[in-house]
């Protein structure tokens, strides 16, 4: 298996020779769809390197070079890697072809860019410090601002990746317009995010659960749930307009996604979960926040007031001393077990097992999640 996904061959020759179909098809030997998967990433990027429509300098392919690999491939991979596990499944779970799991993969990989374009651009409106272990791409001395059109480039190498490898299929306008929908939704929520936090003076009272759910919806759930599957669905020859219900599923689910990061960003390990929190300091309408306020006394109220949203640490200490005794971690845990009770209902009342399959093995990646 290493030896195969190690080997020397490049995106065209996946793609067309294959070398990958047999050995998918080697039936008892394990396929490891991470190794193939990452495998693929230095594929693109050779195309992206070597992309005609521009007449590159050393430096400035040195440059792209460098982006890419500090910004894109260093995630948990969970969104592209759930394009190919959830094709898989609607493919009713046999070997994929050389070229389906090479464009399965390539899929997952225009979703990881998304999400790398959208971060880089998130930690500079977040005054975010680390990220993947790492400082924030815009923090490097060299960087900077450049980074905004670093998240630009980035995210004009999606549809780079989508016309070389998809350009004849017939799903291939429904691809673009996915990605358009869908980055329009997380764009749209990432105005709403930073809006309902900076708009006038500070005021908690607006910090309601209906408020938080209609961001979280559109700046998380969209591109992180619906997008991996709807790219499997569109591969399969499925048409979206019939898949309402698993859109909303996922939608449902991409929420509880993001309450977990809410709940992260104050009590995770920053070393393990590879980033440092600043909800408090930035003021975000946290899930955090919104369970604080709603079982907060008087007292308590004006404590978060005078603490919330400052970048003391002694504010900020307060702020996660108050989470403490209002005992916000068990709140999390009690709302982590009735939402995966509820998802795990909906999916059950699917009428697709393969829907179910797809649903489900999304839902056990993320329950739980330490990072
Ligand atoms: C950002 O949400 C969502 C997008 C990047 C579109 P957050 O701001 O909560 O993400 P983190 O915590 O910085 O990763
Ligand atoms: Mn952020
Ligand atoms: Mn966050």
């Amino acid at each position: 298996m290493a030896e195969n996904s190690s080997n020397g061959d490049g995106a065209g020759s996946m793609g067309s020779m294959g070398s990958m179909g047999s050995m998918e098809s080697m039936g008892s030997i394990m396929v490891d769809t991470k190794a193939v998967f990452k495998q693929i990433y230095g594929d693109l990027k050779k195309e992206l390197l070597h992309d005609p429509a521009f007449d590159f300098t050393p430096e400035s392919r040195q440059w792209i070079d460098t982006m890419l690999d500090y910004n894109v491939p260093g995630g948990k991979l969970n969104r592209g890697l759930s394009v190919v596990d959830s094709y898989k499944v609607l493919k009713g779970g046999r070997e994929l072809t050389s070229d389906e799991l090479f464009q399965s993969c390539a899929l997952g990989w225009c979703i990881e860019w998304l999400q790398a374009y959208f971060l880089v651009l998130d930690d500079i409106m977040d005054n975010s410090h680390t990220r993947r272990g790492q400082p924030c791409w815009f923090r490097n001395p060299k960087v900077g601002l450049i980074a905004t059109n670093d998240g630009i480039i980035l995210r004009n190498h999606i549809p780079r990746i989508l016309k070389r490898h998809f350009k004849d299929k017939p799903y291939y306008v429904d691809l673009l317009d996915l990605f358009n929908e869908v980055e329009f939704q997380t764009a749209s929520g990432q105005l709403l995010d930073l809006i309902t936090t900076h708009e006038g003076e500070k005021d908690l009272s607006k910090y309601t659960l209906p408020v938080y759910r209609r961001i979280v919806q559109y700046k998380t759930a969209y591109y992180s749930f619906y997008l991996p599957v709807a790219c499997a669905l569109l591969m399969s020859g499925r048409n979206l307009d019939n898949f309402v219900d698993v859109k909303n599923i996922l939608v449902e689910m991409g929420t509880y996604f993001q309450v977990q990061d809410d709940f992260l960003d104050c009590f995770g390990d920053p070393e393990f979960i590879g980033k440092i929190g600043t909800d408090i300091e930035d003021f975000k309408c946290s899930w955090l926040v919104v369970q604080a306020l709603e079982r907060a006394n008087d007292a308590q109220n004006t404590l978060l007031s005078e603490n919330y949203g400052k970048t003391d640490p002694v504010c900020v200490a307060k702020v996660k001393a108050l989470y403490k005794d209002l005992n916000l971690e068990g709140v999390f845990t009690d709302y982590e077990s009735e939402s995966y009770e509820k998802l795990i209902g909906s999916i059950e009342a699917q009428p697709s097992k393969e829907v179910q399959e797809v649903l489900k093995s999304f839902l056990h990646k993320i329950y739980k999640r330490q990072k």
